[in-house]
């Protein structure tokens, strides 16, 4: 059925992203459920996020922890029942919270009945809905490498033939060049839109175009012969025209090491393919040359001169989401930020430099508490399948010893963002009543959400004010946007402007105070502090030279 739903509501909104398998535990089981997340819709409506992205929920053997679908059509047990996600959309809605589904279509998990047929029967129309390539002399069809590490092809014994995963081998990449794999990923989005569901993020969704000539990359590791590929555009119109439009769903893509171009493309104003990309650009400043699993400071002036690059490149051409942190990203605070003396000021610095810019929000569950990363000591205490094949892999070939592993993995690995939730004080943070999945981070008893609730001047307030000054200064949405100091070594200051109006947002990123000299033409008599992280901002004077404390952060409003 199709609904009349606000069109770009979207654009002033905050999203909120829920890892349900560390949100909440409704019992005993040590996993969080949809039953969980209900309990929990109050604080998400105080905290005045507008949409809910909740991460894979189907049937899952979770290897990848459900970003290996094996039934896109209902619920993993482990979190509930069809009927828990129906209560879970209703109340939603009711409080005006949309839901907004994961959408894993690149590949499915091998235990996918599809998968089954395409392995056990030689003729079965399945087979195709997979690549399959021969052996070429005796080895891999190519030397194309799993995200995950190690080959993308996997032998599958029967039929003697390589099938290709871009990640682990237990997630098949699916054959989008057969139509009738693209007719069942409509068919999948419109049973889920059909339920009321208000949007989709689409997973990889740039990966799904592979050149058809499958040639060995002789400069890198196979990733340009299916980033952005050949047909992606054409694929991502068809289901825009055919679902997303028709339904009026609000789409969001993730986009591996995706260039400017292809996203003012995907996210194009007129709408054609989606309504939003993630890209990852300004989160690779601490990967030296490229590498993840290395230890290095944080480029700050790249990271500016990558925001300034696609601020202005999205204005009014396409539109993207802003982000720190989600299931894949250590925690930004223990990141960019500092997560001992400077917590909670460097999570309000971090969230003000992000919020004002233009985009829609999203808040990764935690992130509004200040959650940090939980510095695991032991490589037991990890579950992450690309942690564990990273760790196995690079200490195995010698590249690193154990010791050093575990240095990377307690700042890289995808599971500092993946501890339980801090609910309270109480055991396990009050994630669940059983023993969790995952240890909890040991910082509970400081940092959880009964605490952040309780304080007017915690990270949450800060969260919802911003969320609120979205809604009411259309200069956030719609601005445009200038680097003011791109060579200051500290501080991150940019204007956004729109009209008469002018807001100035100022970040000192380190520790030390420092002071900035602003190159803005006009009269500051007229300008007014909107948001600071120190409570003394209202008596500061407003000058063109401002001091900036550790972590500081103030956003001024100007009308001229
Ligand atoms: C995306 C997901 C990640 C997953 C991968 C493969 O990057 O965010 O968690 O492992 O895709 O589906």
């Amino acid at each position: 059925m199709q609904q009349n739903k606000q069109i770009d509501w979207w654009k002033s909104a905050t999203i909120y992203q829920i890892y349900p398998k560390s949100f909440c535990d409704s019992g005993a089981k040590g996993v969080g459920d949809i039953q969980g997340i209900i309990s929990k819709l109050g604080y998400l409506n105080l905290l005045g996020v507008e949409a809910i992205w909740l991460t894979p929920i189907y049937p899952s053997p979770m290897v990848d922890n459900g970003y290996d679908i094996s039934d896109y059509y209902a619920i993993n047990p482990d979190f509930g029942t069809m009927a828990d996600f129906d209560e879970l959309l209703e109340k939603s809605h009711a409080l005006g919270i949309k839901i907004i589904m994961d959408i894993v279509v690149n590949h499915t998990s091998t235990q996918h009945a599809w998968f089954q047929s395409a392995i056990s029967d030689p003729d079965s129309v399945y087979r195709d809905y997979y690549i399959w390539k021969d052996l070429v002399n005796g080895q891999e069809p190519n030397n194309w490498q799993s995200k995950f590490g190690g080959s993308a092809w996997e032998l599958e014994p029967n039929s003697g033939q390589y099938y290709l995963h871009l990640f682990a081998k237990q997630q098949a990449d699916l054959n989008w060049e057969n139509p009738q794999v693209r007719q069942e990923v409509k068919n999948v989005i419109r049973y889920w839109a059909k339920k009321g569901v208000d949007g989709f993020r689409l997973d990889v969704i740039n990966l799904i175009s592979k050149d058809q000539t499958f040639s060995d990359d002789e400069q890198g590791d196979g990733r340009r012969f299916y980033t952005d590929g050949p047909r992606v555009h054409e694929y991502l119109q068809d289901l825009s025209a055919d679902v997303f439009q028709k339904y009026g769903c609000v789409t969001v893509g993730e986009m591996s090491s995706t260039t400017l171009e292809h996203c003012q493309r995907y996210s194009s104003l007129e709408g054609k393919e989606l309504s939003m990309v993630f890209n990852f650009h300004h989160l690779k400043v601490d990967y030296p040359d490229g590498e993840k699993w290395a230890l290095a400071p944080f480029d700050f002036i790249a990271l500016k001169q990558i925001f300034d690059k696609w601020q202005k490149g999205l204005h009014q051409k396409g539109w993207g989401a802003l982000f720190w942190c989600n299931h894949d990203q250590p925690r930004i605070v223990s990141r960019l930020g500092d997560d001992g003396q400077y917590r909670v000021k460097s999570a309000k610095m971090l969230a003000a430099a992000l919020h004002m810019m233009q985009g829609t929000p999203y808040i990764y569950q935690g992130e509004e508490i200040g959650m940090t990363n939980p510095g695991y000591s032991r490589i037991g205490q990890y579950q992450d399948v690309e942690s564990l094949t990273m760790y196995q892999l690079l200490v195995e070939q010698g590249v690193v010893s154990k010791k050093e592993m575990l240095a990377i993995l307690a700042q890289k690995s995808r599971d500092n963002s993946r501890t339980p939730m801090q609910w309270s004080s109480e055991k396990n943070a009050g994630f669940t009543q059983g023993r969790p999945w995952l240890d909890v981070a040991e910082n509970y008893t400081q940092i959880n959400a009964n605490l952040a609730v309780d304080d007017p001047d915690s990270v949450f307030y800060f969260y919802q004010t911003l969320i609120q000054l979205r809604k009411q200064f259309p200069v956030i949405t719609d601005g445009d946007y200038t680097d003011l100091l791109p060579d200051d070594k500290a501080v991150f200051a940019y204007q956004r402007r729109l009209g008469d109006l002018r807001l100035i947002c100022l970040n000192n990123f380190y520790q030390p105070e420092t002071s900035v000299q602003l190159e803005v033409d006009c009269d500051l008599s007229q300008a007014t502090y909107l948001l600071g992280n120190y409570a003394d901002i209202g008596s500061k004077p407003l000058s063109h030279n401002i001091v900036l404390r550790a972590y500081e952060s103030r956003v001024i409003l100007i009308e001229s």
